[in-house]
């Protein structure tokens, strides 16, 4: 299992543990952590899984693919560490990932 720890806007934590080859996303709805709508259900279409991931590990989370770069851009809290959480799979380098939230999901 994979250990990630999701901290909300208002500084609540949240240590999970998930499944390799999960994604972020699932990995977040599974254990109840709030902040993450996935109206879409993963499919890279509406942007309501963004996170931000210190940049400390975005090699490891992989490169964001160009329908997930589009759809970020639509989102007005987008930093350098933003991604969507549904495009991220959970395997073992991203063990101690540190997943924070953003105040609300557009
Ligand atoms: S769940 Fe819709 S973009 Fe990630």
């Amino acid at each position: 299992m994979i250990e990630l720890t999701f901290i909300e806007h208002n500084g609540e934590v949240h240590n999970v543990r998930a499944a390799p080859g999960t994604n972020l996303m699932q990995a977040a709805l599974d254990n109840n952590v709030p902040g993450i709508d996935a109206d879409c259900g993963g499919s890279c279409a509406c942007g309501t899984c963004h996170v931000f991931i210190d940049t400390s590990w975005m090699d490891k989370a992989g490169k964001p693919s160009e329908s997930e770069c589009a759809m970020l851009e639509m989102t007005p809290e987008k930093n350098e560490m933003s991604r969507l959480a549904c495009q991220i799979t959970v395997e073992t380098p991203l063990n101690g990932l540190v997943v924070k939230l953003p105040e609300f999901q557009m």
